[in-house]
């Protein structure tokens, strides 16, 4: 579920000063200066995949040791240089500058992610190798704080993948009346699970009381909740948003919600993050704002972690991976 991998050869899509790490990792033997293939690492993941990627005795490793200030792109560009796997989040940019510091040895690209709007696509094909709301309590008022009821509701999904089908499994004894999604063709698969029924983007916006995205942010779906889409929702629907800020225009998000076009707003992500507490957005009384945390559990992180980690041992042995972006 974690993490998708591109094909550099094959590239799979999981400090303030670098080092190698042994520490927090007893038992396990790193064999300095190896011909072990090279791994960087950009930030301090979580301790899993560290684990797979030192027992494994397949590969020797740098990290970048923060858990929150991402690598300075200078010491990136320069930690990369030949390395043949990459593990990095989604901070870092993987671009043509980035793909050429690494150079031809790089075969494994691992981002601990499911968005993959870091990863340039483009240069990838083209390497053969590869809210909080402000204020306080008020006074208990018999409407005070009400919201709407997930019961006999419809959900609308913009994008049906894996995560689309979990968050319905998770609304189902909620009982949500019915479940419609949009995608750039049906997925029957998918929808049957969740006994899903496909619908234009037209019909998405105007059925569904809440409406949540989960489709991954690329060129075809920036901004592609924008005034068009609000404008045809009903001003009792809430927009929830987890995938990525660059999915909405803000700008015509903020309207939305001020005029009462639509009902509220729960994001997880903003374009930028984190969004400045100044941003109008903040103002808002029906807009509820998290720091992209919805996968922030130990055991999330931590799956993501070793599904980065055993991503990028297979792809260095040239097997399969468990998750891989087909470019
Ligand atoms: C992802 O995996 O892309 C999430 O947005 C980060 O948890």
């Amino acid at each position: 579920m974690w993490c998708g991998r591109v094909a550099l050869q094959r590239i799979a899509v999981a400090p303030l000063n670098s080092l190698r790490i042994t520490r927090g990792l007893p038992g396990t033997v790193q064999r300095e200066m190896s011909s072990l293939p090279r791994v960087y690492i950009t930030r301090q993941i979580p301790p899993e995949g560290l684990k797979i990627l030192s027992e494994s005795g397949q590969v020797q490793f740098d990290l970048w040791d923060s858990d929150d200030v991402p690598v300075p792109r200078k010491e990136l560009l320069q930690k990369v240089k030949g390395v043949d796997a990459l593990v990095c989040v989604l901070t870092e940019k993987i671009d043509a500058e980035l793909l050429d510091a690494a150079g031809p040895n790089l075969k494994v690209l691992s981002t601990m992610s499911v968005g993959f709007d870091h990863l340039s696509l483009e240069e990838l094909k083209k390497r053969p190798f590869l809210s909080s709301e402000h204020g306080g309590w008020g006074t208990w008022r018999t409407l005070w704080l009400c919201g709407y009821e997930l019961a006999n509701s419809t959900v609308g999904i913009l994008g049906l993948g894996r995560i689309g089908v979990a968050i319905a499994e998770r609304l189902k004894p909620f009982k949500v009346k019915k479940f419609i999604y949009t995608d750039v063709a049906p997925r029957p698969e998918l929808a049957s699970l969740i006994d899903a029924e496909y619908v234009s983007m037209d019909e998405l916006a105007s059925q569904s009381d809440f409406l949540t995205v989960c489709c991954a942010l690329t060129p075809e779906t920036k901004d592609i909740c924008n005034k068009d889409l609000f404008s045809k929702m009903k001003n009792t629907s809430i927009f929830i948003n987890t995938s990525r800020g660059g999915v909405v225009d803000q700008e015509d998000l903020y309207e939305a919600l001020s005029s009462g076009q639509i009902a509220g707003a729960g994001l997880d992500v903003t374009v930028p993050e984190p969004l400045p507490t100044s941003h109008p957005l903040f103002t808002l009384n029906n807009c509820v704002i998290l720091p992209h945390i919805a996968s922030a559990s130990y055991s999330t992180r931590n799956a993501m972690s070793a599904l980065a980690a055993n991503n990028l041992l297979l792809g260095l042995k040239g097997q399969p991976m468990i998750k891989e972006l087909k470019l």
